[in-house]
Formats: C-alpha cells, structure tokens, sequence
C-alpha cells in the first residue's frame, strides 16, 4: 500500500468484496471450513457496518456463485444454512437501522427457507433509504449478461446498446463499482460483476476474509484514494 495521504480520503460510491480464504484461514488453526464460514460472516458484519459509517452507497457481496455448487454438498448445505440465519438476524437489523437490502443471482435455485428469509428482508427495507447492500448468490456475471441479452430479445428489439444491458442487469439502477476488493491473495474475479467492474480499481490483499476488518477497509480506501481513475482519458 502506497503512503498516507492524509485529507485526500475519496469515498467510493459503490465497492465490491470477494470474500475468499475462509477455508485457508479455518485450515491454518485446525478448525472445519464451516468455522471459518461462519468467521467470515463475522467479518462481512463489520465490514458493512464500517462502509455505511464511511458514507459508502452501495457495497456488492460475492457470497455464493454459480460455480460454488460443484463444492461438497455438506458445505454447500452449511453455507446456505449460514445465509439464512444471517438474513434472518443480521440483514432484519440492516432493514430496522435504514440498509437496504438486494440480492442478486437465479435465486429460485436456492433452498425454499434461504428464498423466504431473502424475500422478507428486501420486502421490509424496500422504502429505505441507506447504503444499498447487494448479496450476490448463485450469481455469475456471463450468466447475467446472457439472461439480460435474452430478455431484451424477447422483447422483439433486435439491436442492442449499452443501456439496455444496462438496464436489465440484477444491479440495475446501483452505480458502477468504483473498486472491487479480492482477499485471500488470489488476483482474479472470477466471473464476479464484470460488466459492473469495467473501470474499477482492482485492489487485492493477502490477508484471508475472516481477518477482513474496519482497519483493513481504511487501508483499501486509502489505496483507492491514490489510484489515478483516467477512464481511457489522459489528465
Ligand atoms: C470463499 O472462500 C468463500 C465463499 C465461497 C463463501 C463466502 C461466504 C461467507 C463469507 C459467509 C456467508 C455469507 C453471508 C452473506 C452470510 P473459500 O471457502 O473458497 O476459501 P478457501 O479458498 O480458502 O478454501
């Protein structure tokens, strides 16, 4: 990370975590995946507390993809039982304290009990109007991006431009993400909002998810803050 410039923080209006080593950071102290799992939702929970205090607008979570269900099925069976706790507990108090709350991906796919608890939560924090928390599950970006192209299709337009695309995305109407955060060392995204992440800032760190703290937000930030945005423009 580049050094302190202090003053200059800018704040990203729409930020994305790839909350990846839960597995590596369960392995490394001799405790299960589930473990670790859970300690990342521990994290996520301080991590979106902490964007919100900073003025954030949207934050985008890759919290299950379409790929992840080629895992073991007890680990797929636990994490959605994680998720549904979580929408339960944690994102009903995101709905209580202002959040709203949207989740993106084929969620017909997902267990009943995880689609119910998903449902009530967007319900109550529709009228909302605090940072946007976006949960990505069984989401994959080449998947969003065919099923927009198919429902434009279907509407019997027979070009396509930008907007359109655009428009019929799961994150239709949230801006674009300014910076996309990946931990765990790995530097990829993994078929991770790729329309959305066009002009983002791609800062990868090696800590694992479940260490990812308020601390580590500000040093994201502050590395944001130093990166030169030029879009395809010169200065
Ligand atoms: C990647 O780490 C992590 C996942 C595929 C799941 C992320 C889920 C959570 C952080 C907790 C539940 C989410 C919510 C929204 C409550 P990995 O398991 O691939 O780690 P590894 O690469 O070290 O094995």
């Amino acid at each position: 990370m580049k050094d302190k410039k202090e003053n200059m923080l800018k704040i990203p209006s729409h930020i994305g975590f790839i909350m990846d080593g839960n597995g590596r950071w369960a392995s490394q102290r001799g405790l299960s995946r589930s473990d670790g799992h859970r300690q990342g939702a521990e994290a996520l929970k301080s991590v979106v507390k902490a964007c919100s205090q900073r003025g954030i607008k949207a934050v985008s979570i890759y919290a299950f993809s379409c790929e992840n269900w080629s895992r073991p099925q007890a680990e797929i069976k636990f994490l959605f039982s994680l998720i549904t706790q979580f929408a339960k507990k944690e994102l009903k108090k995101y709905a209580d304290c202002g959040y709203r709350v949207m989740f993106s991906g084929d969620l017909s796919q997902l267990p009943k009990t995880t689609q119910n608890a998903i449902k009530k939560v967007v319900d109550a924090s529709k009228g909302n109007d605090g940072i946007m928390v976006n949960i990505a599950l069984n989401y994959g970006s080449r998947q969003e991006i065919v099923k927009a192209v198919n429902t434009i299709l279907q509407s019997g337009i027979r070009e396509v431009d930008e907007q359109m695309i655009e428009d019929c995305l799961y994150t239709a109407g949230l801006p674009p993400l300014d910076v996309v955060v990946r931990s765990s060392g790995e530097k990829r995204l993994s078929n991770f909002m790729l329309w959305q992440s066009a002009y983002s800032e791609l800062i990868f760190i090696d800590k694992y998810w479940p260490d990812f703290d308020e601390a580590t937000l500000d040093e994201i930030l502050l590395e944001y803050s130093n990166r030169d945005r030029r879009f395809g423009g010169i200065k």
